[in-house]
C-alpha cells in the first residue's frame, strides 16, 4: 500500500517533507521564548495536520499560556486568545445578534478564527464549555437557528489546570473525547530551569516573543494536511492499533476503555507522527510514540485504581506492554 506519487525520505539524508519542514521550523521559533517542551510542540503539530484540537493540561506557571500563544504566534494565521473566566458566558464565545440600522446581524464571537487559544477552559461552567466544544465538533457555530461556518483550518489550543484545583468544572469524559491529544506540560528539569532565567525580560515579561517569526501559512496546513492523508497504513500497523485500543478496555485498572473513536484518531494522529519523522508509513512505533497523547484523557480509571494512584499513562503503557508489536 505504498504511494508512489510521495517519495520516500533519504536514508542517508535529512528528513524530507512538508510536516517535517514544518516541525524544524516551529521548534526554532517557539524554542526562541519556550524552554523544552519539544513533545507539545510536536504534539500540537500533529493536531493542526490532521484538524484536531489539543488540549495542554499542568499547573499553574509551567507555560502553557505561554507555549500556546508562542505556537499561535509562529502560526502565520489568525489567532485570538478567550480567558475562561467563571464568568464567560457562550454568547461571549460564539458571538451574538445585535440590532445596526434597525436591522438584527450576527456579531461573531472570538471562536470565528484560525486558532483559538482557550485559556484555562475548566475555570468555566459547563454550559460554556459545552458552547466551545459544540462548535470544535461541527465546525460551525448556529445562533437563532442560523448555521455561521468557522474558517479554515480552525485550530482550538485549550489550556487547563489538573482537576483537583478548587473552583474548577472538570471537562465530561464524552468532551474530552473532542481533543485529539491532551498533552502534559510538565516541571522543566533543573537545567531547563536554569536556562529561563536567561531568557530575556522586560521586567517580568518575556521579550524573546518580538523574534517569533511566522513560519507556517494555511498553504502549508493544506499540504501538511494531503500529506497525512497519503500516508500509507500496512494491514498489520492498522491490526496493531485495533488490538492496542482493545486493550485498553480489558485492562483491570481502567472502568471504560478507548472507544473506536479514539482507534480513528490514533491511527491518524500515528500517520501525521510519521510524517513529522520525514516517513511516508506508518511503523507501530509512531503509534507507540502518540499512544499516551491520544489515549490518556479517553481511559476512566476504576475508582481502586485511582486510590492507588494510578495514573491514565500507566493504563496506556500497560495497554501497550500487552499488545504484541508486529515485527
Ligand atoms: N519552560 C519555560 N520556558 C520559558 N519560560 C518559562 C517556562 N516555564 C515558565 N516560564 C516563565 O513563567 C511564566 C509563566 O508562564 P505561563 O504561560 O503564564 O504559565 P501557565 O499558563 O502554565 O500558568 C512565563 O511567562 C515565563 O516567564
Ligand atoms: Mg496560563
Amino acid at each position: 500500500m505504498t504511494d508512489p506519487a510521495v517519495p520516500a525520505a533519504r536514508p542517508d539524508g535529512p528528513p524530507q517533507g512538508v510536516l517535517s519542514d514544518l516541525r524544524a521550523r516551529l521548534h526554532t521559533e517557539v524554542e526562541k521564548v519556550v524552554v523544552g517542551q519539544p513533545e507539545a510542540i510536536d504534539s500540537l503539530l500533529v493536531a493542526l495536520a490532521v484538524g484536531g484540537h489539543a488540549l495542554l493540561e499542568g499547573v499553574p506557571g509551567v507555560a502553557k499560556t505561554l507555549l500556546a500563544s508562542t505556537f499561535a504566534q509562529a502560526l502565520g494565521l489568525e489567532f485570538r486568545r478567550a480567558q475562561f473566566t467563571p464568568d464567560l458566558l457562550p454568547s461571549d464565545l460564539t458571538g451574538t445578534m445585535t440590532l445596526r440600522d434597525r436591522e438584527l446581524v450576527f456579531r461573531p464571537g472570538p471562536v470565528f478564527t484560525n486558532v483559538l487559544l482557550a485559556d484555562e477552559i475548566n475555570r468555566t461552567p459547563p454550559k460554556t464549555q459545552a458552547a466551545l466544544l459544540e462548535a470544535m465538533q461541527e465546525g460551525q457555530v448556529t445562533i437563532d437557528g442560523e448555521g455561521h461556518p468557522l474558517p479554515q483550518p480552525f485550530l482550538v489550543v485549550a489550556t487547563q489546570n489538573p482537576i483537583e484545583y478548587e473552583g474548577t468544572y472538570p471537562l465530561p469524559e464524552a468532551q474530552l473525547d473532542r481533543f485529539l491529544v491532551k498533552v502534559l506540560v510538565d516541571y522543566p528539569t533543573e537545567a531547563q530551569e536554569r536556562a529561563l532565567l536567561g531568557l530575556a525580560r522586560r521586567g517580568l515579561k518575556p521579550t524573546g516573543s518580538e523574534h517569533v517569526q511566522r513560519v507556517v501559512g494555511a498553504d502549508d496546513v493544506r499540504a501538511a494536511r494531503a500529506e497525512v492523508d497519503a500516508t500509507a497504513v500496512t494491514e498489520e500497523v492498522a491490526a496493531y492499533v485495533t488490538s492496542l485500543v482493545r486493550a485498553t478496555r480489558s485492562l483491570p485498572s481502567v472502568a471504560v476503555g478507548a472507544s473506536p473513536r479514539a482507534g480513528v484518531h490514533l491511527l491518524v494522529a500515528a500517520k501525521a507522527s510519521a510524517r513529522l519523522w520525514g516517513r511516508h508509513y506508518v511503523i507501530p512505533d509512531d503509534v507507540i510514540r502518540v499512544a499516551p497523547a491520544v489515549l490518556r484523557h479517553r481511559l476512566v480509571l476504576r475508582p481502586e485504581a485511582e486510590l492507588e494512584r494510578l495514573t491514565p499513562d500507566a493504563a496506556v503503557a500497560n495497554a501497550i506492554a500487552a499488545t504484541p508489536v508486529p515485527r
